[in-house]
């Protein structure tokens, strides 16, 4: 079906949307001022119905949304069905998408997560609507599906929009990071940079891997019982932050087992959301009530490097070595002074 082009509108198509208040949440927490912690609400249906009933979203208070939908790869979710025909699943897409940007405050933004085969269509459409491109990055992760008949895919995209990029919010410092200048080779500019950065720190790359980014499988500490597509707790910590300040409103069309919401209440963001599963709202309603597992209110600074500190332990033992020999030499050369100066006080003493 062609769509209107450019502005960024709210749409009707996918719901109308009721005069007066809105609908009650179904699970609702409010906000903890005495521990920093934002208030959060879940609607429980499909977020197409949902969204245009959410006050937040109807006013335009969102300041952050994160989306991470279905694939369409026939996943066994608890109750959507995961294997909708392609014009179906793009119908979908863009409806929901629709009814994202649709929400955001002027100085807003969006990221979606989702896999290389759907990931040229939403950029196409998010251009189409008038947002700009502020990354397109990349999530690494290095434990996924074995492939033998092509490359193993390791990756799912996060593509990160706004409706503004001069007014949008973006707090760099917070989700900075040690540099490999700092963190492998010992180089000095690191310490002397004149950006404004903080010395040995710099903003991640577009390609996110590292300590805790790996997918939530196993026997991870994060872990939710019968959520198979757990994104890490670092993940959207990373996005939260950047993009946008405490207080502010953040919206997750798709809860699932509630990473967003837990870490954005977490770090005192408002949250508003739509989950289809009433069993994963229930048990993601639970996970915002528990905490995060990892995240903490202050940033951690953490190195992504991939190689050692530069000349490892071969140059690092050279050094040593040099040192231990200066030393014993020093030790040595002391001891003979030492001597010395009794035998010179003995002469002195007896003459
Ligand atoms: C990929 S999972 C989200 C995982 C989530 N980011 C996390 O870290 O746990 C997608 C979720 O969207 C839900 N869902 C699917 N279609 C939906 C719809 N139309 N409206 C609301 N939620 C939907 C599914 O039930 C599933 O829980």
């Amino acid at each position: 079906m062609p769509r209107p082009a450019q502005t960024i509108e709210f749409p009707s198509r996918a719901g109308s949307r009721p005069a007066g208040s809105g609908l009650p949440p179904t699970h609702h927490l409010p906000a903890d001022a005495a521990n920093d912690l934002g208030s959060c609400s879940f609607w429980v249906g499909d977020c197409r119905e949902l969204l245009p009933r959410i006050p937040a979203v109807r006013d335009r208070r969102i300041s952050l949304v994160f989306a991470d939908p279905p694939f369409n790869w026939n996943r066994a979710y608890d109750k959507w069905d995961d294997r909708m025909p392609d014009s179906d699943y793009l119908e979908f897409t863009y409806d929901w998408l629709d009814l994202c940007t649709g929400a955001l405050t002027d100085d807003g933004s969006i990221w979606v997560n989702i896999p290389d085969d759907w990931a040229a269509e939403i950029v196409v459409h998010l251009k189409k609507r008038g947002l700009q491109m502020v990354n397109w990055c990349i999530w690494h992760y290095r434990f996924g599906q074995n492939t033998t008949g092509r490359f193993i895919n390791s990756k799912v995209h996060a593509l990160y929009f706004s409706k503004d990029p001069i007014r949008r919010v973006w707090n760099p410092e917070p989700v900075m990071e040690q540099s490999d200048r700092a963190a492998v080779y010992n180089d000095p500019r690191t310490f002397e940079k004149t950006d404004g950065s903080p010395a040995g720190l710099r903003i991640p790359m577009d390609v996110w891997y590292g300590p805790y980014w790996g997918r939530i499988q196993g026997n991870n500490t994060e872990r939710r019982a019968k959520h198979d597509n757990q994104l890490p707790e670092v993940y959207l910590e990373r996005v939260i932050r950047c993009s946008s300040n405490p207080g502010q409103i953040v919206l997750d069309p798709f809860i699932g087992s509630g990473t967003t919401p837990v870490i954005a209440r977490a770090l005192g963001r408002h949250f508003v959301g739509t989950e289809y599963s009433d069993a994963n709202a229930a048990s993601a309603f639970e996970r915002v009530q528990a905490g995060p597992v990892r995240v903490t209110r202050e940033p951690r600074i953490m190195s992504t490097a991939i190689t050692s500190r530069r000349g490892g332990t071969a140059a690092e033992a050279k050094v040593l070595r040099r040192k231990e020999k200066q030393n014993a030499e020093g030790a040595e050369g002391g001891a003979e002074a030492a001597k010395e100066g009794k035998k010179r006080g003995r002469k002195a003493r007896a003459s």
